[in-house]
C-alpha cells in the first residue's frame, strides 16, 4: 500500500504495511539514517522525531498514525541549527548514538519554551538516555542555544541518574546491543 507522509516539508510516497513503524520507513525506505534505532519500544529516545511539532518516538509510530502529519527528522535541522552549534561548542557527543534524538527533544522544549529552567530541561529530556552520561554537557548546551547567559563548559561527563542506569539494563538486555556502535 502507498502512503504520502509529509516529511521535512515534502510530500514524500512510501510503499509500506501501514502498521510499519515510522522508524523503519526514515531509515530503510528513504535513506533518512539521522534517526537510530535504539530499543525499538519506546523506552530510550534514540529514534525521537517531531510530529507537529511534537517529540515522538518513532520506532513505536506507524505511518497509518501519520496521515497529514508534519513530520521532522534530525535532518531538517540542517547542520545549523543553534542547537547543534552548541552541541559542538560543547563537545556533548561521546558515542554520538543518542545524539539525534536528544536534539530532536531539546529542539522541541526551546519551539515551545525560550528560556528553560533546569527544570523544563529535566522534564523534557528525561526520556532520552544516554549511555555515556552527556547529560551535564547536554544541558549547558540547550541553555547555551536558548541565549541564556552563564552557561558553563561542561569538562567531564557527569553521574547518569540511577533511573537511567535501569532503563539502560533493560534496553540492552531487550536490543541485546551495546548501544555504542557507530554507523549504524
Ligand atoms: S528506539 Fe525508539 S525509544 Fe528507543
Ligand atoms: S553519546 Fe549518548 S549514548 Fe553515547
Amino acid at each position: 500500500m502507498t502512503s504520502t507522509l509529509d516529511i521535512n516539508g515534502k510530500a514524500v510516497a512510501v510503499k509500506a504495511d501501514p502498521q510499519t513503524p515510522l522508524l523503519w520507513v526514515l531509515r530503510d525506505e528513504l535513506g533518512l539514517t539521522g534517526t537510530k534505532f535504539g530499543c525499538g519500544m519506546a523506552q530510550c529516545g534514540a529514534c525521537t522525531v517531531h510530529v507537529n511539532g511534537e517529540p515522538m518516538r518513532s520506532c513505536v509510530t506507524p505511518i497509518a498514525a501519520l496521515a497529514g502529519a508534519r513530520i521532522a527528522t534530525i535532518e531538517s535541522l540542517g547542520g545549523q541549527h543553534p542547537l547543534q552549534q552548541a552541541w559542538v561548542k560543547h563537545d556533548v557527543p561521546q558515542c554520538g548514538y543518542c545524539q539525534s534524538g536528544q536534539i530532536m527533544s531539546a529542539a522541541a522544549l526551546l519551539a515551545q519554551t525560550k528560556s528553560p529552567s533546569d527544570e523544563d530541561i529535566d522534564n523534557a529530556m528525561s526520556g532520552n538516555i544516554c549511555r555515556c552520561g552527556t547529560y551535564q554537557r547536554i544541558r549547558a548546551a540547550i541553555k547555551d542555544a536558548a541565549g541564556l547567559t552563564g552557561a558553563p563548559m561542561v569538562a567531564a561527563d557527569a553521574a547518569k541518574p540511577a533511573a537511567s542506569n535501569e532503563v539502560d539494563d533493560e534496553i540492552a538486555a531487550a536490543s541485546g546491543s551495546t548501544g555504542r556502535e557507530k554507523g549504524q
